[in-house]
This record gives C-alpha cells, sequence and structure tokens, in this order.
C-alpha cells in the first residue's frame, strides 16, 4: 500500500523557518521519521513538497491512480485554496491534514481550514509528531497495520 505525503509552500525551509513555530526539525527529519514508521505499518510512501499550488493540485491528480490515500501540510494554502479541495474532491482518496503547529492558537486567520471538511482527520499542535500520528491514522483507515 503507497500513501504519497505532501509538504506545502515554504516546507522546505523548515528547521531554519520560525523554529520557535516550527520546531529544529528539517523536512528531511521529518521525510526519514515518516519513512521509519511507514516501514513498521508496512506502508510505501511517496514524497513531494512544493511551493507552488498548481504543482500540488497536479501532483494530486497525477498520484492518485498510483496511492491510495494522501498525508497533507498544506502549509498556508489551508487557509486559502478551495482548488486544492477540489483536487481531493475530484480523485476521491483519503487524505489526512496535518500541522505542526497549534493552529488554534496563533492568529485567526490561520483558524479556517478549506480542507478539513474533506479530511479523514486531522492532526495538529504536535510539531513532527502530527505527521507521525497522521500517518497511523491514515493506515489505520485503509486498513494497513
Ligand atoms: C502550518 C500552519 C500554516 O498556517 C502555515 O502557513 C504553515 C505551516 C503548520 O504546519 O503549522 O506554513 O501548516
Amino acid at each position: 500500500m503507497k500513501v504519497a505525503v505532501i509538504h506545502g509552500p515554504n516546507l522546505r525551509l523548515l528547521g531554519k523557518r520560525e523554529p520557535e513555530v516550527y520546531g529544529t526539525d528539517t523536512l528531511d527529519d521529518v521525510n526519514r521519521k515518516l519513512g521509519e514508521l511507514a516501514k513498521t505499518l508496512g506502508v510505501e510512501l511517496e514524497m513531494f513538497q512544493s511551493n507552488h499550488e498548481g504543482e500540488i493540485l497536479d501532483f494530486i491528480a497525477d498520484a492518485a491512480p498510483r496511492v491510495s490515500g494522501f498525508l497533507i501540510n498544506p502549509g498556508a494554502f489551508t487557509h486559502t485554496s478551495i482548488a486544492l479541495l477540489d483536487a481531493f474532491l475530484g480523485v476521491s482518496r483519503p487524505f489526512v491534514e496535518v500541522h505542526l503547529s497549534n493552529l488554534a492558537r496563533r492568529e485567526e486567520f490561520r483558524h479556517h481550514s478549506y480542507l478539513s471538511g474533506a479530511a479523514v482527520g486531522v492532526v495538529y499542535g504536535f510539531g513532527v509528531q502530527s505527521y507521525l500520528l497522521g500517518l497511523r491514522g491514515l493506515a489505520a483507515r485503509l486498513g494497513a497495520s
């Protein structure tokens, strides 16, 4: 079983970017930890990062036939992108939304997500653990161990 992991805009700066908000793990660290967990769950991962909304939309459509679901940190597109919501609705694949920071404790504009209502579940506030918890939840939903 394969899951695509999507990191949205600015997430390649992890480790350097506002470490007091997002922690000191780099994107490679996050991907490595996800890879280790995925092995124990019997899940294969495909990683993707882009700062460009259209590239993410294309990736979702292109990857959907080869994956069972998506794990996504949509970054700032969470709060702006109806197109991202439509991309997921269009491919009928379950997805889990994750965020490093606790959105509810942050600025008002981060409280709304266009995606959450269509997600299997949402995990936020646990740093890199949000991704790991999200992957566990998605794997369980997909029937992996
Ligand atoms: C984020 C939260 C978003 O509001 C922000 O724009 C990000 C990162 C998080 O992981 O906490 O880029 O998705």
